[in-house]
């Protein structure tokens, strides 16, 4: 595992970027497994940019994104759908036929969770997973329990994560209870994978996911054993594993 501290967010989020462009660069048809929250935000902004000055490219890229709430549509303003359409592929050259965010529309909860994974395999696989990391330890929406699940599936959303996330919606009673979610397989299947996290309230959950013992309690705690990890985090969010 690689793991960097990065002085400011700008920084993180640079360095961040330019693991993203590098893959960009060398296989301009690679597979991206992209993730939402507010830490990815700004590593999305400089792709942008790279891309809006002729640096990167996406228009041979395929993307995956980790998660999507259950039962959002793709226009609801809260939707992953939607948040990556703002963030980033309205604003660079991806074919957004080849962007792919699980259905969160789809009510056939099975069908869509078998979808999905089919069409990762049908990819070839995903070259680079972007990760965020929760409060909790969790990766995409996959929550502390006592087993890592494997494949993509719906999670019901720990009480903690309803209230993180609430801040983005008007109130706490419209958060969905449920969400697809990438598996701890799908995730550990990438080839490789890129975590960000910032921020003091990050600190102790960074320590404890990369620094402390490998279990599902903690979910990304399950990266400690991939073979090519880069974790990159802010000065605050690293300040307790110097
Ligand atoms: C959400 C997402 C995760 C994300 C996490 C952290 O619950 N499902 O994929 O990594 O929150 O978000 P943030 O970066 O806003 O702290």
């Amino acid at each position: 595992m690689d793991f960097i501290v990065a002085d400011t967010y700008e920084d993180m989020s640079r360095k961040a970027a330019d693991v993203i462009a590098g893959c960009l660069a060398t296989e301009p048809d690679c597979v991206l497994g992209l993730a939402t929250g507010s830490t990815p935000i700004g590593l999305y902004a400089d792709l942008v940019q790279d891309c809006a000055e002729g640096r990167i490219s996406f228009a041979d890229a395929t993307t995956f994104n980790l998660d999507e709430y259950r039962g959002l549509d793709p226009q609801h303003d809260q939707s992953y759908r939607y948040f990556m359409q703002q963030n980033l592929f309205d604003h660079v050259d991806v074919d957004v036929a080849r962007t792919h965010v699980p259905d969160g529309a789809n009510p056939d909860a099975e069908a869509a969770c078998a979808a999905y994974e089919e069409a990762i395999a049908q990819a070839g696989g995903i070259d680079l997973q972007l990760l965020g990391l929760g409060h909790n330890g969790h990766i995409g929406f996959n929550e502390p329990c006592d087993h890592f699940p494997v494949d993509t599936h719906v999670v019901e959303l720990t009480e903690s994560t309803i209230q993180a996330n609430s801040r983005l919606f008007d109130s706490v009673d419209e958060v969905p209870r449920e969400a697809y979610t990438m598996g701890i397989g799908t995730i550990m299947r990438a080839r490789r994978i890129l975590v960000v996290a910032s921020g003091e309230d990050k600190a102790q959950i960074v320590r404890d996911a990369f620094f402390g013992p490998v279990t599902p309690e903690v979910p990304a705690s399950v990266l400690q054993l991939h073979p090519d990890v880069t974790v990159i985090v802010d000065a605050k969010a690293g300040a307790l594993c110097a």
